[in-house]
């Protein structure tokens, strides 16, 4: 689309406005780090920061992945965007004038910048027509209702900029269009008007409905939400996602609440748009809401450009929903809060009211919610409280599904003095929730402090921890270790006939098949080759054989030819078999077992407690039995 010439001075122009760190921190959370500033590389995957930005110098660097420029090269990789393109997406955000080296081009940019502009022109000239039909006697009604119901002084009814829309069928429409002549196809694309489904012509997205305006950082109006004033669904409309405005790139009340954000270094999220707005209204201006939507990544990294300390405080109604959607909060934002790059709190009303509510409640009810923002829990803390809340751990099916949980979260802690923080803090809370009278049991909490550390270290729980890189190299590893073991009994099994009955009971005792594709196909030859000897010269022409047949099978039998040809390392191997068999008989169960292990977990994980409550202890119980089998099975495998 964009096929033109840019100007080398547009180019130059761009590249002295943009600022790298502003530009970065749309995608990555940054820490200050000396003179740098240090975030989650978005490049690779990784769990301990290593991507650094330094603004002097205006360039980027990953110290675990090698990506490095400026600016336009990381908007270029990171978006997969062509050059040109990046160039004119920040020439419209720094507002530089595109030179091109062919004059037509020029026209073709300027317009699509304007476009951009009349957009929110039109949204603006909206919003005044909203606000005037408030005023107006058709508003009485929504008036009222700010006021009474809402609370809301004249002051906060204008900050805010609320409106209503009339309740005619294309007001808007014949306001902007026939009016103040807005070509209609732009009217279309900021989501006020839409197509009749029927027949011709065009009408209001929103008619009578509460307005409420919502900008962007910057105070631009890019959108609306509506709420409905007579019980008509749904009770909040948004605006449909349009060129200017993305739900879940937009938190309602940023543009209020940065600088108070900035200056208390915390920011507070809340569920709805009249909670956002009580709280501004009782003083409380570094709150934010989310649209009806998610908090998203991108919601905490735009959060977090304004907080230094990534303070954010997420205030959901404290419902069976809102705790879920706190919980969804947590898990969408995994990476940062357990790597410890936003510092996320858990705020919650007693009796499950909303802030809006909360605050109509009662006169002082703004000190206790302060005083509620002061004491609002770590999320850590919080996912403690909600595993152990509603549980009775001298129960020990209900202790032992508390342990797992607990496990579970600490696992995925990579701050290593963080975790041993939070490891002593569960093991009592652990311990003085099992013993009823006598409060905290040091004996109890020892031993259990101990075996949280213990299945901590083996570190089978963690499919976070275990990144892709790490599992990959995890697991070829362990293919390595099958390849060798099969490798030495198959050439036991060859070279050393008295032996052979032996592993043949071993692995049929111990449920154990070859797994690699070649040595499985051996093995198969071995018995066929065994099923057509006759008794007596079994031992001797076995080896023989079976090298004459697999030979049709040049593929398989290439990866073969150690096998039947002895190194002198081999050799040794040969004085002592028993040892060898018994230690690769271990390392394959070994093995096995550490597979179901993990395979038992990932089931509890995904089941839920309440109602998979017989499978999950069922797989619990697996768990705990392959755990003692593998500590039996440990001893054995020592070369
Ligand atoms: P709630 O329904 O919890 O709002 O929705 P509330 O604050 O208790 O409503 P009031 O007090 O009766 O006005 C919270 C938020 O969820 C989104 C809106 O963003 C709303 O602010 N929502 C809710 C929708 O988008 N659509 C809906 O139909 C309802
Ligand atoms: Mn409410």
């Amino acid at each position: 689309m964009r096929n033109i010439s840019l100007h080398p001075d547009t180019i130059a122009e761009i590249k002295d406005k943009v600022e790298l760190v502003d530009v970065v921190s749309e995608y990555v959370v940054l820490q200050k780090k000396g003179h740098d500033l240090l975030g989650l590389c978005p490049f690779h995957d990784e769990k301990t920061p290593s991507f650094s930005v330094n603004p002097s110098k205006q360039l980027y660097y990953c110290f675990g992945c090698g990506a490095g420029g400026g600016a336009i090269k990381f908007l270029m990789e990171i978006n997969k965007q062509s050059f040109k393109d990046v160039v004119l997406d920040l020439a419209s955000r720094y507002q530089v004038p595109i030179k091109t080296l062919a004059e037509e081009d020029q026209q073709k940019i300027q317009k699509q910048i304007s476009t951009g502009e009349q957009l929110y022109e039109i949204l603006a000239v909206a919003t005044s027509f909203y606000q005037h039909s408030l005023a107006k006697e058709e508003g009485t009604n929504a008036l009222k209702y700010l006021k009474d119901q809402r609370n809301l002084s004249p002051d906060n009814i204008e900050k805010f900029k609320l409106g209503y829309a009339p309740d005619g069928w294309d007001t808007l429409y014949h306001y902007l269009v026939e009016v103040k002549h807005y070509p209609v196809t732009l009217v279309e694309q900021t989501g006020l008007i839409r197509k009749r489904t029927k027949g011709e012509g065009y009408i209001d997205y929103f008619r009578n409905r509460l307005m409420i305006p919502i900008q962007d950082a910057n105070g631009k109006i890019i959108a609306f939400g509506a709420r409905s004033l007579d019980g008509n669904e749904p009770k909040y409309l948004n605006s449909p996602d349009t060129p200017l405005f993305s739900k879940s790139q937009t938190l309602y009340g940023l543009n209020f609440a940065k600088k108070t954000i900035a200056q208390e270094d915390k920011v507070i999220v809340v569920e709805g748009y009249f909670d956002a707005i009580a709280l501004h209204e009782n003083g409380v201006s570094n709150a934010v809401a989310v649209l009806g939507t998610a908090l998203t990544q991108k919601h905490i990294k735009l959060l977090s450009r304004y907080s230094e300390s990534k303070t954010i405080i997420v205030n959901f109604d404290a419902d069976i929903a809102g705790v879920k959607a706190t919980e969804r909060v947590i898990k969408e934002v995994e990476s940062l809060v357990y790597s410890g790059q936003i510092n996320l709190k858990v705020l919650t009303i007693p009796n499950g009211k909303d802030a809006d509510e909360f605050l109509k409640s009662s006169p002082d009810s703004i000190t206790k919610y302060r005083e509620l923002i002061k004491n609002s829990p770590l999320w850590l803390d919080w996912e403690i409280e909600q595993i152990i809340n509603n549980r009775n751990l001298q129960n020990s099916s209900d202790y032992n599904l508390a342990f797992q949980s607990i496990l579970k979260l600490l696992t995925k802690i990579s701050n290593e003095s963080t975790k041993d923080f939070y490891l002593t803090r569960c093991a009592e809370t652990l311990s003085t929730k099992r013993s009823q009278y006598s409060g905290l049991n040091s004996q109890e909490f020892k031993s259990i402090r101990q075996n949280l550390q213990f299945s901590l270290k083996k570190n089978y729980h963690n499919p976070y921890n275990n990144k892709k890189s790490s599992k990959v190299d995890g697991k070829s590893s362990q293919n390595k270790e099958v390849e060798k073991a099969e490798f030495l009994l198959l050439l036991i099994y060859l070279h050393c006939p008295d032996y052979r009955e032996i592993i043949v009971n071993e692995l049929d005792d111990k449920d154990l098949v070859f797994s690699i594709k070649y040595y499985r196909f051996l093995w198969q030859e071995i018995n066929l080759v065994l099923e057509n000897l006759t008794e007596n010269n079994t031992h001797n022409n076995l080896l023989i054989t079976v090298q004459e047949n697999i030979v049709n099978h040049p593929d398989l039998a290439e990866k073969l030819t150690n096998i039947f040809h002895l190194s002198e390392n081999d050799e040794q191997i040969l004085f002592q078999p028993a040892d060898y068999i018994q230690r690769q008989i271990a390392l394959l169960q070994t093995i096995k077992l550490e597979k179901y292990n993990q395979y038992c977990q990932q089931q509890m994980s995904q089941l839920n407690q309440e109602k998979d409550f017989i499978k999950m202890t069922y797989y619990y119980e697996e768990f705990k039995a392959t755990e003692a089998k593998l500590y039996e099975l440990n001893p054995q495998r020592i070369q």
